[in-house]
């Protein structure tokens, strides 16, 4: 079995559902059976080649692969979904990704024991079969803030936030203080679980407001500035990979 364009066809009958979560009821679409050859996918997926380097997984928790093969086709399908044109966030081009995690002998940073922000829309597919999927990916409100959503500009609130917690606003204009912004008031390492787990069903600090249940062959788009996290018990995936496509697209305020 090879990669070819057909690998990627969607199923024209997947079942497609939408979620709104939260009181900013924000957007979260599923759509289950999505790819037409999924075991084709799964299978091809597995074979790849993975990779930790940092420069490909960012803080991801796990490894990643990458095919290019043209994903214009599902990029068009992704946007008809979404109901809005979704394009790739880092270039024109977006490539296939898959992402697999283990818990086996891995370590947790302080930064994957919260819920972290991506940087506008996500997508993934969960690739795992039948009997190999559990937990999914979880949406977090942030409690001492009341944050459900970290909007992409500088808002009143994140300025007022800002001044609350003795920050000068105006560092939020550079990368540097908008970082250290996010790293003091929402996503601050004493906010993070302590033992060498997920986030799952959070903390004094991290409310869980929606499961993305883990399925074969789901795909899930939502607005990647709701804090998330795999929600991933530490017994699970010790002996196979959880593994998913990721797509990043441009998100707007
Ligand atoms: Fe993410």
């Amino acid at each position: 079995m090879l990669w070819s364009q057909e690998v990627l066809e969607v199923n024209p009958d997947c079942k497609v559902s939408v979620d709104y979560v939260g009181k900013a009821k924000i957007k979260v679409l599923l759509a289950d059976n999505f790819y037409r050859h999924p075991e084709q996918v799964s299978q091809l997926a597995l074979n790849l080649y993975y990779t930790d380097t940092p420069n490909l997984v960012g803080s991801y928790p796990g490894s990643r692969a990458v095919v290019t093969l043209d994903t214009g086709p599902l990029l068009q399908k992704f946007s008809e979904l979404w109901g809005e044109p979704l394009r790739p966030h880092f270039s024109s081009y977006h490539p296939v990704i898959f992402s697999a995690i283990t818990n086996r002998n891995y370590r947790l940073t302080v930064w994957q024991r919260q819920p972290h922000i991506d940087q506008g829309v996500t997508a993934m597919v969960y690739l795992n079969p039948e009997g190999l999927c559990s937990g999914g990916t979880g949406l977090y409100r942030h409690r001492p803030t009341e944050l459900e959503r970290v909007p992409i500009g500088i808002t009143p609130e994140l300025i007022r936030l800002a001044r609350q917690h003795g920050l000068n606003p105006d560092r939020l204009k550079t990368e540097d203080g908008h970082a250290e912004f996010l790293n003091t008031v929402i996503f601050n390492p004493d906010y993070a679980v302590r033992e060498n787990r997920y986030i799952n069903d959070g903390n004094d600090y991290w409310e869980l407001l929606y499961l993305i249940e883990m399925r074969p062959n789901r795909l899930v788009i939502f607005d990647g500035r709701m804090p998330h996290s795999q929600h991933i018990q530490p017994e699970q995936f010790v002996e196979y990979y959880r593994i998913n496509q990721i797509l990043y697209f441009k998100g707007h305020d």
